[in-house]
């Protein structure tokens, strides 16, 4: 396995990943352990077309409805890159950053990461299942890439807590893989993400064997279902403001 060192915008070094080039006999559930942590600037730049104008998009929405002395919710932070925006785009240090996720991995380096670019705030890292998570006092609350991971049956239950945790006119930005009711239509998605993927440096191997990995581990839901879901959490309005092939994000307000 090479190691690669890249430069991306505002992230510092990180690896290349390289996680599913070699042939496998049998591809293990994906998990967001430590060698995905290390490689995970790299993995989502490269795998989510969008993913670095999503984040950066993310703090220039979430500007406009954190409140002084409120909480902004980064549920599944992972490395905390939203976080990270939400800050650059506030630069206010009344707010309490709340970022939460079940990878201890993940968890460490995004706790270095974030005293190290955002020293001055008042940041908590917890390392928990989000279902388990109290909402208060929120602002913004952000779910980039997560709800996904969520046993569907869960996922209204989690919105609903979320939306009784919101202030009034507060904000769910909502980013997820999508799929698609017509099958043909479906297909044609996929096809252009792996496009993306082989356009980003992955080989078929690679990505039929990442695919493998993730497909009982990640289940998207269509847009409609989205939507719906968040109206009947308590949502009273709902806009998709971006779409890169299959990948989506959605701001539902309070
Ligand atoms: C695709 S990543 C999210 C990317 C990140 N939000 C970003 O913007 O860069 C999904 C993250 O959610 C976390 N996760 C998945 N299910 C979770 C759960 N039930 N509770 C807490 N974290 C979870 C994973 O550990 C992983 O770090």
């Amino acid at each position: 396995m090479t190691v690669c060192l890249r430069m991306l915008s505002g992230m510092g070094m990180t690896k290349q990943d390289n996680l599913f080039s070699d042939p496998k006999d049998s591809v293990a559930d994906f998990s967001f352990d430590a060698m995905v942590a290390d490689v995970f600037p790299d993995m989502l730049r490269r795998s989510i077309p969008g993913y670095e104008n999503i984040i950066s998009m993310l703090g220039v929405l979430a500007r406009g409805y954190a409140k002084n002395n409120t909480c902004v919710y980064d549920l599944g932070c992972s490395l905390g890159a939203a976080t990270l925006s939400v800050h650059r785009h506030t630069r206010d240090l009344s707010l309490q950053h709340i970022c939460v996720d079940n990878s201890a991995a993940m968890i460490q380096r995004c706790q270095s990461k974030l005293k190290r670019h955002m020293p001055a705030s008042s940041v908590e890292l917890i390392c928990d299942d989000i279902q388990n998570i109290q909402i208060k006092n929120a602002s913004v609350v952000l779910l980039n890439f997560t709800l996904q991971f969520l046993p569907p049956k869960t996922r209204l239950s989690l919105l609903e807590t979320i939306y009784q945790g919101l202030e009034e006119g507060g904000v769910l930005i909502l980013s997820e893989k999508l799929i698609f009711s017509d099958q043909g239509v479906n297909q044609q998605f996929i096809d252009w993400h792996h496009e993306f993927k082989r356009a980003n440096g992955y080989s078929d191997l690679e990505i039929s064997q990442k695919r493998m990995a993730i497909e009982n581990v990640m289940i998207p839901d269509t847009l409609a279902t989205h939507k719906q879901r968040l109206a009947e959490a308590g949502f009273s309005q709902t806009q998709q403001w971006f779409q890169a092939f299959n990948f989506s994000s959605l701001v539902a307000l309070k």
